[in-house]
C-alpha cells in the first residue's frame, strides 16, 4: 500500500515538473492553471500524509519555507568573473586581434549572447538536485540565496534526463521582464511602497528579500550562459556546453549565435535592432571564444576571463541637470510639462529636453529646478526624466507650481474628471492651438500641403492673416509676397500646393480636422465605413461603434466635433472654398488588390516613394506595416542599403522584393 503511495507521490512530482517546465521554460503549457492546480493539490496531501515521502526536491516545496535571518555566506569554488568591454567595431576587432595573437590563430569560431541586464547567480545540483545558489557577491564569495531561487519556477529543483553530472554549477542572470517589472511597480505603488528604479534593482532587490514567500510572488526569471565547477565533461565548446544545460531542462539565454567575426558584427546590430522589443533589458553583447580548448589557453587578466568580452549598447540612461521646467501647449490646449536640461549623450544623441508628462508626475518625482535628474532615452521614444536623485540635492530648491493660466493666451486652465492633463479653454483664440492645428493640417499625413512649413505658419499665424485651417484656402499670392523670406516664385509655389491639396480623400481630411484622438488608422477606418463624410457626421453613438477600433471614448470625441456649429460651420467653408475629399484612390481598397491579413516591412532606401506614402499605400489595401522583421512578416521590401532586417528574413525564409516589383504589385 504504501509503495503504491510512494509511486503516485514520484508519478506526481514527475508530471508536475513536466508542466513546469513546459510553462515556464518552453512558455508552451500542456494543461491548464485548474488541471495544475488538481495534480499540485493531490500532492500535497499525500506529502502530509505520507511526510516521510516528503523530498527535498518536490514541487511542492518552492515556496513555505521559514523566512531567513540572514543570507549565509557562499564561497565560490570558481570565482564568478566580470568582463571586459568593447564600445564599437574597432575595439571588438582589436579584442579579436589580441585573441588572435595570443593562440597563434585567428578564431573561427564565435559566440554571442545577449548580455542580461540583471544580477549573476550560480546554482548548484549535486546528483541532479538543486542544491545551492548564491549571488556573485565581490566574484569570491557571495550570498547563500537559496530558499529565494527555489521560488523561480523555471529553475529546475531536480534536472532532467538521466546523465547529469555529479555536480553541476550553472551560472546566469537573474532578471525581471519589463512587463513584470510595470505591474510590480504598479502593485508597490498601489500598497502605498517605494518603486525600484529600474528592473535590475527591482530583480536584485526581490532576490535578497528574506522572506521567500515575498520573493514567490515576484516572477523573477533565470538564464544560463555558463557554468562553474563541473565533474563532467559536458562538451568541446560553450555552444555544445549550453546545449546539455537546456537539455537538463534549465533555460539558456535565448539567441546564441555561432559564426566568425564577421557574423558576430552583423549579430551585434541585428541584436541592437531588436533591443526594445525584447521582453527583458539587455545592455550589450557577449562574444566569446567557442571552443573550451582555445579559452583555457587564453586563460584570464585579473579578475576577466581573455576569451570573451562584453559589447556594449549605447547608455540608454544618462544624468543631468535639470534647468528648468516650461509648460507648453499642444494642438489640443493640453498643457505639459517639459524639462530643459543640460544637454546630455543618452541612447545615442544629445538631449536636452525630456517630457514629465503632466502635472501629477512633476509631483510624484519632486522634480525642481537645480535637481539632479536621471533621463532615460529607448529607441525612438520620447526622452523621459524617470528619476530626481533627490540625495544630490545640497540646498532648498524651488517647487514647480501648477501654472495659473494659459502660458500662451492667458486663457483659465481646466482639468477634466478623471484626467490628468491641464486644459487651455483658449481653443481657436489661443496662438498655440491654433499654430499646433494648422501644423496638423498641412503635415504630410494630412493635408499634405507642401511648401507649408512650421516657420511660415508661424508667421501667418502672428500676422493674424490665418486664424484657421479655411483661411489658408483664401490665402492670395500677394499676401504672401513680403513676408520674410517670400519672393515671388515662392509665393506662387505656395499658393499652387495649397491648390493642388483642395483634391483630397476622405480619410486624410477626416485625419487632418485633428478630432481628439481620431489618429490615422481611425480616420482610416471611419472613411472605409462611411464612405462620405455626410454618413459620418449623421451617425449616432451607435453607429460609431460598429467601426472598428472606435470606442466609447473616440465616439463622444467624435460626437462632439461635429455637434459643434463652429466647426460645421468651417466644414462648410471648406466645402465652399473648393475643397473636395471625394476623390478615393489611396484613401479605400482598390477593388483589384486586397492585403488584408498581410503584414509587410519596409527596408533600405527607396528611390521613387517616400516610405510614408508607401506606407499609406500598404494600408490603404488593408495590409500592416511593421517596423521589424519577425516570422508574422509576409513581404519584406528590400532597397540599396538593406541590412539587418534583410538578414533575418533571409533566415526566416521571408518573401524578399525590391522596389521594382513592389510598384509592380501595388500598382504604383
Ligand atoms: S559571461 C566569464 N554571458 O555580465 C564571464 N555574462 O559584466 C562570465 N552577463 O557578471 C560572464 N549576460 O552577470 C556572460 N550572456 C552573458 C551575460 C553575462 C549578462 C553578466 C554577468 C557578468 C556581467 C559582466
Amino acid at each position: 500500500m504504501t509503495t503504491d503511495n510512494l509511486e503516485r507521490i514520484q508519478a506526481l512530482s514527475e508530471s508536475i515538473r513536466q508542466h513546469d517546465y513546459h510553462y515556464h521554460v518552453l512558455d508552451a503549457p500542456v494543461i491548464g492553471d485548474s488541471q495544475y492546480d488538481i495534480l499540485l493539490s493531490e500532492l500535497k496531501t499525500l506529502e502530509v500524509a505520507y511526510p516521510e515521502y516528503l523530498f527535498e526536491d518536490s514541487p511542492t516545496q518552492r515556496v513555505g519555507r521559514k523566512p531567513d535571518t540572514g543570507f549565509a555566506e557562499v564561497i565560490h569554488r570558481l570565482p564568478m568573473l566580470s568582463l571586459d568591454n568593447v564600445f564599437g567595431v574597432e575595439e571588438f576587432n582589436q579584442f579579436i586581434n589580441r585573441v588572435s595573437d595570443r593562440i597563434g590563430v585567428s578564431p573561427q569560431e564565435l559566440t554571442s549572447e545577449p548580455k542580461l541586464d540583471g544580477l549573476a547567480l550560480s546554482i548548484r545540483y549535486e546528483k541532479g538536485v538543486l542544491v545551492e545558489a548564491a549571488t556573485r557577491g565581490d566574484g569570491k564569495a557571495g550570498e547563500n540565496v537559496t530558499s529565494n531561487v527555489r521560488t523561480i519556477r523555471s529553475i529546475p529543483l531536480r534536472l532532467q534526463g538521466g546523465d547529469c553530472p555529479d555536480v553541476l554549477e550553472v551560472r546566469g542572470e537573474v532578471v525581471l521582464k519589463k512587463l513584470d517589472f510595470e505591474r510590480l511597480n504598479s502593485r508597490l505603488a498601489e500598497a502605498g511602497e517605494k518603486n525600484f528604479v529600474n528592473p535590475r534593482n527591482a530583480a536584485a532587490g526581490s532576490l535578497r528579500q528574506l522572506d521567500p514567500s515575498i520573493v514567490a510572488s515576484r516572477p523573477l526569471s533565470f538564464y544560463a550562459y555558463g557554468v562553474g565547477k563541473v565533474s563532467n565533461n559536458l562538451g568541446r565548446s560553450h555552444s555544445e556546453v549550453m546545449g546539455k544545460i537546456q537539455d537538463f531542462g534549465i533555460p539558456i539565454n535565448p539567441g546564441l549565435v555561432v559564426g566568425d567575426r564577421k557574423r558576430i558584427e552583423q549579430a551585434y546590430v541585428e541584436l541592437l535592432a531588436e533591443r526594445d522589443s525584447l521582453p527583458y533589458e539587455i545592455d550589450g553583447m557577449v562574444i566569446k571564444v567557442n571552443r573550451l580548448d582555445l579559452q583555457e589557453k587564453l586563460g584570464f587578466v585579473a579578475r576577466a576571463p581573455r576569451f570573451a568580452t562584453a559589447w556594449k549598447f549605447p547608455a540608454q540612461e544618462a544624468s543631468t541637470c535639470l534647468l528648468d521646467v516650461d509648460w507648453q501647449v499642444g494642438r489640443t490646449g493640453a498643457i505639459t510639462p517639459v524639462a530643459r536640461l543640460e544637454p546630455v549623450f543618452v541612447g545615442g544623441v544629445t538631449v536636452s529636453n525630456a517630457t514629465l508628462h503632466n502635472f501629477d508626475e512633476v509631483q510624484r518625482l519632486d522634480a525642481r529646478p537645480g535637481d539632479r535628474v536621471m533621463i532615460r532615452r529607448a529607441g525612438d521614444v520620447i526622452p523621459q526624466v524617470v528619476r530626481v536623485m533627490t540625495e544630490f540635492r545640497t540646498k532648498a530648491l524651488p517647487l514647480v507650481l501648477m501654472p495659473r493660466a494659459c502660458p500662451v493666451c492667458e486663457s483659465v486652465l481646466k482639468r477634466a474628471k478623471g484626467e490628468a492633463v491641464l486644459r487651455c479653454t483658449g481653443g481657436l483664440v489661443c496662438n498655440a492651438q491654433r499654430l499646433e492645428h494648422l501644423k496638423h493640417f498641412v503635415s504630410r499625413k494630412a493635408m499634405d500641403i507642401d511648401g507649408v512649413g512650421e516657420k511660415l505658419l508661424e508667421v501667418l499665424v502672428a500676422k493674424e492673416i490665418v486664424r484657421t485651417p479655411a483661411d489658408l484656402f483664401r490665402l492670395e499670392r500677394d499676401q504672401l509676397i513680403g513676408l520674410e523670406r517670400m519672393a515671388e516664385k515662392s509665393a506662387e509655389n505656395v499658393i499652387g500646393a495649397i491648390d493642388r491639396a483642395k483634391q483630397t480623400t476622405l480619410y486624410r481630411f477626416l485625419y487632418a480636422l485633428g478630432i481628439r484622438e481620431v489618429g490615422e488608422a481611425t480616420a482610416h477606418s471611419l472613411a472605409k465605413h462611411f464612405g462620405s463624410l455626410g454618413g459620418l457626421m449623421e451617425a449616432d453613438e451607435a453607429m460609431l461603434l460598429a467601426v472598428d477600433d472606435v470606442g466609447p471614448i473616440v465616439s463622444s470625441h467624435i460626437l462632439s466635433f461635429f455637434a459643434s456649429e463652429k466647426n460645421c460651420r468651417v466644414i462648410d467653408e471648406f466645402r465652399v472654398l473648393g475643397v473636395d475629399w471625394s476623390q478615393t484612390d489611396s484613401g479605400f481598397p482598390d477593388a483589384r488588390i486586397e492585403l488584408s491579413g498581410e503584414t509587410w516591412v519596409l527596408t533600405g532606401a527607396l528611390e521613387s516613394l517616400t516610405r510614408d506614402e508607401v506606407s499609406e499605400r500598404l494600408r490603404s489595401l488593408g495590409a500592416k506595416v511593421a517596423g521589424s522583421v519577425s516570422a508574422k512578416t509576409t513581404v519584406l521590401v528590400a532597397g540599396p542599403g538593406a541590412g539587418s532586417k534583410l538578414i533575418k528574413a533571409q533566415a526566416l525564409g521571408i518573401k524578399i522584393i525590391d522596389e521594382a516589383q513592389m510598384l509592380k504589385v501595388l500598382n504604383l
